[in-house]
């Protein structure tokens, strides 16, 4: 049996060489290469990716069944923050303790490679034959959904638009649901789909890591202004 660290650090590991593997077997050119890799690379607490492979094991089904998901989601949330930090967004110069993509390899770049990462990922779960067909179509419709103009990407479009007026507790808590949360549900889910979790059962995780998003994105806010921004590893907002 495992204590919660061994496992974090077991499958970060795992997780971060398929990753890798999906970044470098492949003839692109160096520099967006390197820009992905210097995202993936910089760390990140692997939360999605470990709810998913928790949530296998949690079902009794084999992790390594998930690893390809798990990795495809992390890349799917890196390409998010990248352009997240983008000037014509949070204009971030930290991420991860480290400096932001495109502070490193210029604007351009940085939009390349997190489009990539973001095409990728869907390459990563099509190509996947450790799993059926059908599986596979279930986990592209769930990450497609769930980060598009429905979900995370809705969300960050409603933040911006939210940024200069007061919003409702529902349009707060909506904005957080599409931001934050989508991903974080599908990654339970992707777990759920992949260890062939009954629907009745994915209905349930589902409203869990709901509410986990949400208090994810709460207290993420939070630290943006009292945190410690060494610990975090990108400045507080009111800073700069
Ligand atoms: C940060 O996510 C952005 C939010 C959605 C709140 P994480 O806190 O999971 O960031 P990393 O992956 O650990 O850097
Ligand atoms: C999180 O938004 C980014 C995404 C959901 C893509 P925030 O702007 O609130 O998170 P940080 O503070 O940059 O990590
Ligand atoms: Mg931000």
């Amino acid at each position: 049996m495992m204590t919660f660290e061994q496992f974090m650090q077991y499958y970060k590991k795992e997780v971060e060489r398929c990753m890798e593997h999906a970044v470098t077997a492949t003839e692109s050119d160096q520099k967006i290469e390197q820009s992905m890799i210097y995202s993936l690379g910089a760390g990140g607490k692997r939360i999605r990716p470990l709810l998913l492979l928790a949530t296998i094991i949690a079902f009794d089904e084999k992790p390594q069944l998930g690893y390809q998901t798990a990795a495809a989601m992390e890349m799917i949330h890196t390409y998010s923050l990248i352009h997240d930090d983008l000037p014509a967004m949070d204009n971030d110069d930290y991420r991860r303790g480290k400096l932001t993509n495109h502070k490193v390899y210029g604007e351009a770049t940085a939009i390349l490679a997190g489009d990539a990462l973001l095409t990728q990922a869907f390459e990563l779960i099509a190509c996947d034959t450790t799993l059926s067909g059908e599986t596979r179509l279930q986990l592209v419709q769930l990450f497609a959904k769930s980060a598009g103009s429905n979900g995370m990407v809705g969300g960050q479009q409603a933040d911006i638009l939210g940024e200069n007026r007061t919003l409702t507790l529902a349009e707060l808590e909506s904005v957080h649901r599409r931001k934050t949360g989508a991903l974080l549900t599908a990654s339970v889910l992707g777990g759920a789909i992949i260890a062939g979790v009954p629907k009745a059962d994915q209905d349930i995780l589902a409203s869990f890591s709901n509410h986990i998003g949400i208090a994810f994105q709460i207290c993420d806010d939070i630290l943006d202004v009292i945190g410690d921004a060494k610990k975090m590893g990108k400045n507080n907002w009111w800073r700069f």
